[in-house]
């Protein structure tokens, strides 16, 4: 087989066969095929598209390509959840506790975040002591014992999708739905989940910008887990602003806490009570969504799903007191207002531009060495709808120290708002839910 013939009957509409593509990405991964052939071959599948029968076959090369997890020492139907990634998004500290509270197991692996605010990994760090690496044998066993443990990354999972994302980022082929469906199904195969429920985002602070071309992402991991034997169910939700009030990682900490405790922000409560739902009932603990939700309310409102993350933190070495005293958590210094130099209704935050003004801060990381500052932050006063007259805060921001820096944050913070003269109504936060019997909008 030569890469050439590949990368040819590709450029030309063909249908690459699983021997095709596991020869391109072994021998991608093994360093035998150049950066050059495989930059040639994403861009034909850019143009081209590949159907959901190559997309599965690429996905399962690529999470072959390293470490595999074994998950089947732990009890019952693991399920495994993905959010295509947001600002502010602390749903896995939620969501954790939350499903395992329901009986079904999390054995979840994270990753750290680069750019904006941290990563889960980052965030559960933010509580001092909190051991993010385990063993294989003590994972497990958490997970047995407690019904939940997360992790950060193994090394060695996945490094085809790692050198290819690597590849695409500087060939403009990032924006392709078969490479992203497969790069995000790979990691989460590797990773050993019986069921995947991902949470994919959409709108000005996400990957796909339009409703449409979200439903095709979903859709398309959608069918790769259906073909590899992985129930899975994809929610897709609006990124028009940052989910919840608090940007930042120990911020995003005492929000999470905050919703199990049964008093977080409306939009975060109900993705993680959606996302939840599809999970408690594809871990078969839940036979309908409505059953899923009433027990999830009920564990959320006798303090089960807190209890159970109380647990997890003690038995990942953290301070369980943290979820009853947020003082526990860092703190920054100097807490400084951000405030409306305007009247008007809030129309929309761009999540983006305050996921940098909180890295600016020190809570995320702009080069993989960068240390990351936990106590450091943005919390919104003000989201979409609300009414805002000149001199009222919209956003405070926590500092380490307040310098011309700050001041320039502050400026960017107040500038990621924009406002109406009318009265504004808020997009509705879930827009549709696309599992193996297609895609329903809300
Ligand atoms: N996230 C991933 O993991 N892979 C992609 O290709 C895009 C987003």
């Amino acid at each position: 087989m030569r890469a050439v013939d590949i990368i040819q009957k590709k450029r030309n509409g063909g249908v690459l066969t699983k021997d095709e593509l596991s020869f391109l990405i072994e021998g991608y991964s093994k360093g035998e095929i150049p950066d050059y052939q495989l930059s040639a071959w994403a861009m034909a599948v850019y143009f081209r598209g590949m159907n959901a029968e190559e997309t599965a076959h690429l996905t399962m090369a690529m999470a072959g390509s390293g470490d595999q997890v074994d998950l089947s020492p732990i009890h019952g139907i693991k399920v495994d959840k993905h959010s295509t990634g947001g600002v502010g998004d602390k749903t896995s500290l939620i969501i954790g506790p939350l499903v395992a509270s329901c009986g079904v197991p999390v054995a979840k692996m994270s990753g750290r975040g680069l750019g904006h605010t941290g990563g889960t990994i980052d965030k559960m760090e933010a509580m001092e002591g909190f051991r993010t690496e385990l063993t294989r044998d003590e994972f497990i066993a958490q997970v047995n014992d407690i019904g939940l443990a997360i992790i950060g990354q193994s090394g060695n999972m996945t490094p085809a999708d790692k050198k290819l994302y690597a590849l695409r980022d500087v060939t403009a082929t990032v924006e392709s739905i078969p490479l992203i469906a497969s790069s995000v199904m790979s990691k989460k195969i590797a990773a050993g989940a019986d069921a995947i429920v991902l949470d994919v985002k959409t709108g000005s602070g996400a990957f796909m910008k339009t409703l449409e071309d979200s439903e095709k992402l979903a859709q398309a991991m959608v069918e790769i887990g259906t073909e590899v034997g992985r129930k899975t169910a994809a929610l897709i939700s609006d990124m028009d602003q940052p989910l919840g009030y608090a940007i930042g990682n120990a911020l995003e900490v005492q929000e999470a806490i905050d919703t199990l405790h049964g008093r977080g922000p409306e939009d975060l409560t109900a993705l993680c009570i959606a996302l939840s739902s599809h999970m408690v009932v594809l871990g078969g603990e839940a036979s309908s969504l409505e059953e899923a939700e009433a027990l999830l309310r009920a564990k959320l409102e006798s303090g089960a799903a807190l209890a159970k993350f109380k647990a997890f933190v003690e038995a990942q070495g953290g301070n369980p007191a943290v979820a009853d005293d947020p003082m526990l958590l860092p703190q920054a210094p100097f807490v400084l207002e951000v405030k409306s130099t305007q009247d008007g209704y809030v129309q929309a935050i761009q999540a983006e531009e305050l996921g940098l003004a909180a890295m600016l801060l020190g809570a995320g990381r702009a080069t993989k060495e960068s240390v990351i500052d936990f106590a450091v932050g943005v919390t919104m006063k003000r989201k979409v709808g609300d009414k805002v007259n000149e001199g009222d805060t919209l956003a405070l921001l926590h500092v380490r120290e307040e310098n011309a820096a700050t001041s320039e944050v502050a400026e960017r913070v107040r500038t990621a708002y924009t406002f109406s003269s009318e009265p504004v109504k808020p997009s509705p936060l879930l827009l549709s839910v696309v599992t193996e019997n297609g895609v329903k909008r809300f």
